[in-house]
């Protein structure tokens, strides 16, 4: 399965603290955006470059530059807006989306509230999502963007659980998934466990 854990020291550290309880939302946003960079770095490895001559003060040489095929990431709101700034400030030409979902009360299922995205088609795709629960929102994510035209869409989480995983891969099978931990399972109520409670909650100190 396509699913890889970031395994870093610095990303077990930031991740621990973002855990802690204690940690206040203007320390824990900054752990968002570190271990966001993190994962930004991480899930774009595979990105394709091309060769660009240059010449640097003693010689001439080739150099490879990112290839003109503008990345797309969409957060999944709110909590995914967490994850934005740093694919923004390393890529030159990313492009956001938004997409806003919530849970039909009586079905269960996730349904689009709001979404707004540039063309996907040909694009690489980041949909960015703190924490990958039930996996119903990244499923539901996932089809939309696949709706839009999308045919390379990767999922970012920082908390994945199990059954998230197992959810996301029985609905699109072969997405990859870079995610910065991957945890226990889910409690009844279908938070992480140990997770780090809410995330949009601790984001924004609601
Ligand atoms: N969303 C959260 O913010 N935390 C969880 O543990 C699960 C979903």
């Amino acid at each position: 399965m396509p699913l890889h854990v970031l395994e870093h020291p610095l990303a077990a550290h930031i991740i621990t603290h973002l855990r802690d309880q204690t940690t206040k939302p203007a320390t824990f946003r900054t752990l968002a955006y570190q271990i966001s960079l993190l994962l930004a770095i991480e899930s774009t490895a595979d990105l394709p470059t091309e060769p660009k001559p240059i010449a640097t003060p003693l010689e001439k040489m080739t150099g490879r530059v990112l290839a003109a095929q503008p990345i797309v990431v969409v957060p999944i709101l709110r909590a995914g807006l967490g994850m934005v700034q740093p694919f923004t400030d390393i890529f030159p030409d990313v492009s956001v989306g938004y997409i806003g979902l919530e849970r039909d009360h009586t079905t269960a299922i996730a349904r689009s509230y709001y979404c707004k995205l540039p063309p996907l088609a040909g694009r690489q795709v980041f949909v960015v999502d703190p924490m990958l629960a039930t996996g119903c929102s990244a499923v539901k994510a996932l089809t939309v963007m696949k709706e839009h035209g999308a045919t390379n869409a990767t999922l970012v989480c920082i908390v994945s659980s199990p059954e998230g995983v197992a959810e996301v891969e029985q609905h699109h099978p072969g997405t990859v998934i870079h995610t910065a931990a991957l945890d226990r399972t889910l409690n009844a109520k279908k938070y992480i466990l140990p997770g780090l409670g809410d995330f949009g909650d601790r984001l924004y100190g609601t």
